[in-house]
């Protein structure tokens, strides 16, 4: 049987059926119900859906990422976080993400190697982003000079091509860590750090963060994993602010770096990926545990925001936070606790109690204890995003390839409701302002 939604029009008496496919209406559907000016008699517009921040609007049709916001489930093409947290690697993650299934060793390897050879970026992108301000914050410089990519591979336009756009993957995946990396050292006013394409992945990140003159920089096995576990709990989450960033870009049929680059802009804002900055400030702020009922009071009265609390989509727990929590315990294991740890649980202990976070269903996400990580990791707050970007760089690419191949797909051009002035007469400067 097919379901249907009738809709009675009050305003005209006439019903309609719409066709429920997947759960879902077709908005262009309710473009026929349409009824006359009750002044003008004209015909109107058709009804059309208000829907500020898309809170119940499916842009899309994606087999990548599976949420359930009420049972706390992420899973990446049907594989549970929690599995590929503890038993994968970032880069076979990266590679089930953009290729829709785990790889066999053959695949695996040619993948590697592949991510692993194009690390290195061209020399003048170097000193594009030599340019920046010596404060220039990381986020900024890695935006732009994942734009500036696009200067660089021109062949990127090029996105009907499928050989083309896994070439461009590749290269991106393989160069936002060098890129992320390079805004680091810039800020400490140290040499830029090439490549070492002897270490996997996440070593060569770490080695082109922290390497001084030493020849090779053997970061602590435990920290190379806890950022590898880091990076695949960021790797992809639907619909979010940056993947519909990149996607409405993209759907412009622009290259990909341009596309990314959005992706970047809309991951730094601080409702988004720019969160975990705004935590560890947040509890640098707050100082000690006795400051914190005050602090609560304070969210309360609406004063501020709990960061690190609250999601668009869980309204249970957020699962990637409690695989966080314990890889917390894991680094803190070498790197000893972070200070602030204590005022983050009393925080947390407090709201899950107070009413207030209760009714609202604020519970803390990936970005609560992910920032005492990376601090404990001896990142400054401004480059947390960065490291968030690096680890959402293959969700990006699956969402654009997901989407250059999908023939349902438009350039994404919302509609308004316009609240303006209508056919005022233009009256010239000279004559205004006489
Ligand atoms: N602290 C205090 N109150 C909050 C918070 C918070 N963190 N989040 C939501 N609320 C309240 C909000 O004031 C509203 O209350 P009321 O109904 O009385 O007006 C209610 O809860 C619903 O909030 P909303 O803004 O309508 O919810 P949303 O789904 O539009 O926003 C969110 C989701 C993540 C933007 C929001 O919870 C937030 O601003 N959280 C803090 C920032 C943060 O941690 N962001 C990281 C999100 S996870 C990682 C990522 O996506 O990058």
């Amino acid at each position: 049987m097919t379901e249907s939604l009738t809709v009675r029009d009050n305003r005209t008496g006439t019903e309609y059926e719409i066709p429920i496919v997947d759960g879902t209406i077709k908005a262009a559907e309710l473009g026929q119900i349409k009824a006359s000016d009750p002044v003008s008699g004209e015909e109107g517009a058709g009804l059309a859906v208000y829907d500020p921040g898309f809170v119940n609007t499916a842009s899309c049709r994606s087999s990548v990422t599976y949420i359930d916001g009420d049972k706390g489930i992420l899973e990446y093409r049907g594989y549970p976080i929690e599995q590929l947290a503890e038993s994968s690697t970032f880069l076979e993650v990266a590679y089930l993400l953009v290729h829709g299934e785990l790889p066999t060793k053959e695949q695996y390897d040619a993948w590697v190697h592949e991510v692993t050879f194009h690390t290195y970026v061209h020399e003048n992108i170097k000193e594009f982003m030599q340019g920046f301000r010596y404060d220039a914050h990381p986020m900024g410089m890695l935006m732009a000079s994942v734009g500036a990519m696009s200067t660089f591979y021109p062949d990127a336009r090029d996105i009907h091509d499928a050989d083309n756009r896994h070439l461009q993957v590749v290269r991106m995946i393989a160069k936002m860590p060098t890129l992320g990396a390079w805004s680091f050292r810039h800020a400490q006013g140290k040499p830029y750090i090439y490549p070492d394409n002897e270490l996997s992945y996440t070593a060569n990140f770490l080695s082109m963060l922290f390497k001084m003159s030493e020849p090779t920089y053997a970061a602590d096995e435990r920290l190379v994993k806890a950022l590898d576990t880091l990076f695949i709990l960021h790797a992809d989450h639907e619909q979010n602010a940056s993947a519909n960033a990149v996607r409405s870009v993209g759907s412009t049929q622009v290259d990909p770096y341009s596309a990314v680059a959005a992706g970047v802009g809309a991951l730094f804002g601080p409702l988004h990926g720019g969160a975990n900055e705004a935590v560890l400030r947040m509890l640098k702020r707050i100082g000690s545990i006795e400051n914190v009922p005050a602090f609560i009071e304070g969210v309360k009265a609406g004063n501020e925001r709990l960061m690190g609390f609250g999601h668009r989509v869980y309204k249970n727990y957020d699962p990637r936070a409690k695989i966080i929590k314990r890889t917390c315990d894991e680094v803190f294991e070498v790197t000893g606790v972070n200070p602030l740890l204590k005022i983050a649980q009393e925080l947390e202990r407090i709201a899950l109690e107070d009413e207030y976070f209760v009714k609202r269903r604020l519970y803390p996400n990936v970005d609560f204890y992910s920032g005492l990580i990376y601090e404990a990791l001896q990142f400054p707050p401004e480059f947390f995003t960065v490291l968030f970007a690096i680890g959402r760089t293959p969700g990006w690419l699956a969402q654009w390839l997901e989407l250059t191949t999908d023939k349902e797909q438009k350039i994404a051009r919302p509609k308004q409701i316009y609240t303006g002035a209508r056919g005022l007469d233009f009256v010239p400067s000279a004559q205004r302002w006489a």
